[in-house]
């Protein structure tokens, strides 16, 4: 939920550290800090974004040649300087950045505070510094794995001691942390994104290690035995060095443009032969096994939920499979039945939503077989589940998904064609729907180019406080992905709803000021949908309608349209989900809302 960020080895790693900042502030930015080591170890903290922090930094003239610094989103105590990391100890001279939750940080503060420790924080965190003290240790790597394995819950975390000057340690369990090897400066932090800039290789920690970082050297230890373990270096991947703007104003703009692109990579390697079947080879099932798999269950949060239930619509119409999906903090809790051939789907973006990460450890201990839908290679979920499909969109910045949402969508889409050709679909059929999925680029690439249209619309109705949403069909997880993107960043109130789910109550709540967004695209359904629409206006509801290429079964109504191409009902859901973002975003920027960080949101949910 927060990014950190360490260096050791830099003349200013202050500059690093604060560019470093600026590229994980996605993952919270509602207070930041940084200490800074030379002899001694200067600390600054604010309330508030990056750019203070950095402002705060200048006019205190502290330099460091190594440090370590935070930026948080809020899960203990309010966004306050006093709250804000580094953390430190009474003396000041051990400080601590982390990002993670300490399920036991009640107990162990009791416990502390017992012995003495006095604390300043309401936050969890706090504990590290302490318990580093506690620890009598002389070595710091020493007592770092005493204090990291004293914790409950995860964590990931950099601490420099003022005794030790040329060297910083770092450990994870449950939260993702990066060390990035350069020439004679190394560095660490929440996503390799930070890094990039700055140095050639990197080492993605795994659970339940812990590294010890000089200038010129890293070494890995498992925090459990101090055993040491082998540094996995490798090259830093060119997508994380491509992570700016681009000329965007915004990063929300640039992944909606470039979603053509991203698309085009998740079909990259999958579309080979004439046989209908989409090429999966990490699957790691054989085809009998496939053929056994009687359920699949999707758990998910956010967009990824939205994307898992587009793709129940795949999975039952297209493989045949009977198909549900679960929040994924309700799948954990409700302790789901789960039979040897139910096929278990996590789909996340960062592969680091704690919900979706339960979700799967639960899937695992009942035995399913479980399929990590990520975007961030080497991710938690990734990682822990049985074999992993990745998205290959390229980092996602924006806290609000879009080309993650759409790449999750067209793999889905991909996997029930792979899993369906594996059962009753014909070769026919299947290359029928290959070359309809081919299509999905190209259909985006259309509706970016009435981007300009679809801005105008959203000015005309940027002052509307209330929106619903409806869909029908397999476009009705669109109509709920439509209206999370409209309340995420523009933080007016947008509900999606099933067009037939309407008059079950939300319909009391239309009149001239509450705008309908409905899809009417020319898909099965479609008739009822127009039904729907006349419901809408019948109560002087503005109504601004979706609809399939010249399509002109709307032309009477006297409603604003926005055009997509037509399409069939497996790709129209990602054509309308990119007009909605495109909807979405200018409507926001109307209102002169924060795009890329929305109040009180976070990219991931590393908190139950
Ligand atoms: C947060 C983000 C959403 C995202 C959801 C799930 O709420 O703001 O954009 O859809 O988490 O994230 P995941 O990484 O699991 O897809």
């Amino acid at each position: 939920m927060c990014g950190i960020a360490g260096c050791i080895g830099s003349p200013d790693a202050g500059k690093i550290l604060i560019d470093a900042l600026k590229r994980l502030e996605y993952r919270g930015y509602d207070s930041a800090g940084i200490t800074l080591g030379g002899k001694k170890l200067h600390t600054v903290k604010t309330a508030g974004k990056v750019a203070a922090l950095e402002a705060k930094l200048l006019s205190s003239g502290y330099k460091g040649t190594r440090g370590i610094a935070h930026t948080r989103w809020a899960t203990h105590g309010i966004p306050s300087e006093a709250n804000a990391h580094p953390h430190l100890t009474e003396d000041g001279t051990i400080s601590v950045v982390h990002n993670g939750i300490i399920e036991n940080h009640q107990q162990l503060r009791a416990e502390l505070e017992k012995k003495g420790h006095v604390f300043r924080s309401e936050t969890d965190s706090e504990v590290i510094p302490h318990l580093l003290e506690e620890s009598g240790e002389s070595d710091p790597l020493a007592a770092a794995l005493y204090a990291f394995g004293r914790l409950k819950g995860s964590f990931a975390s950099a601490v420099l001691f003022e005794k030790y000057p040329d060297q910083m340690i770092c450990a994870c369990h449950g939260s993702p942390l990066v060390l990035g090897l350069g020439d004679g400066m190394n560095l660490a932090a929440s996503d390799m994104l930070a890094l990039a800039p700055y140095v050639s290789r990197i080492v993605v920690l795994h659970d339940g290690e812990a590294a010890r970082i000089t200038a010129n050297s890293a070494e890995l230890f498992t925090i459990s035995g101090a055993k040491s373990i082998q540094l996995r270096e490798e090259p830093v991947p060119g997508e994380a060095r491509n992570a700016d703007k681009n000329g965007y104003e915004h990063f929300m703009l640039k992944e909606i443009m470039e979603q053509p692109e991203a698309l085009e990579h998740a079909f990259a390697g999958r579309m080979n032969g004439d046989r209908g079947v989409p090429t999966f080879p990490e699957f790691g099932l054989s085809p009998r096994e496939t053929a056994r798999i009687s359920r699949i269950v999707t758990a998910a949060c956010g967009s990824s939920m939205h994307a898992g239930l587009t793709g129940q619509y795949y999975f039952e119409d297209i493989a045949g499979i009977a198909a549900s999906v679960e929040q994924a903090a309700e799948f954990r809790y409700r302790n789901p039945i789960l039979e040897p051939d139910t096929l278990v789907l996590a789909v996340s973006q960062s592969g680091e939503t704690a919900d979706t990460i339960a979700a799967v450890r639960e899937a695992v201990a009942k035995g399913a077989y479980t399929v990590g839908v990520c975007n961030v290679p080497d991710s938690t979920i990734a990682r822990e589940s049985d074999c992993r499909i990745y998205l290959h969109a390229g980092p996602e910045q924006s806290v609000a998904s879009t080309k993650a949402f759409t790449s999750q969508v067209t793999t889905l889409l991909l996997f029930s064609l792979f899993l369906g050709r594996n059962r009753r679909l014909s070769r026919d059929d299947g290359l029928a729907l290959m070359r309809e999925a081919e299509r999905i680029p190209d259909l985006v690439r259309e509706v970016l180019k009435h981007a300009d249209e679809i801005r105008d619309l959203a000015r005309k109705y940027a002052w509307a406080e209330d929106l619903f949403y409806i869909g029908r069909g397999c476009l009705y997880p669109a109509a709920l992905e439509g209206a999370l993107k409209l309340k995420e960043i523009s933080y007016v109130h947008a509900e999606g709803c099933h067009s037939a789910e309407l008059k079950h109550g939300p319909i009391a709540l239309l009149d001239e000021k509450v705008p309908v967004i409905a899809l009417a695209n020319r898909i099965p359904g479609q008739e009822k949908m127009l039904g729907n629409i006349r419901e809408c206006l019948a109560r002087n509801a503005p109504v601004i309608a979706v609809v399939s290429g010249n399509d002109t079964c709307l032309d009477s109504f006297g409603v604003d349209l926005i055009r997509v191409p037509e399409s069939s009902r497996f790709t129209a859901p990602v054509s309308t989900v990119v007009a909605l973002q495109l909807f979405a975003y200018y409507f926001a920027c109307e209102r002169g809302c924060a795009i890329d960080q929305p109040r009180n949101l976070a990219k991931s949910v590393t908190v139950e």
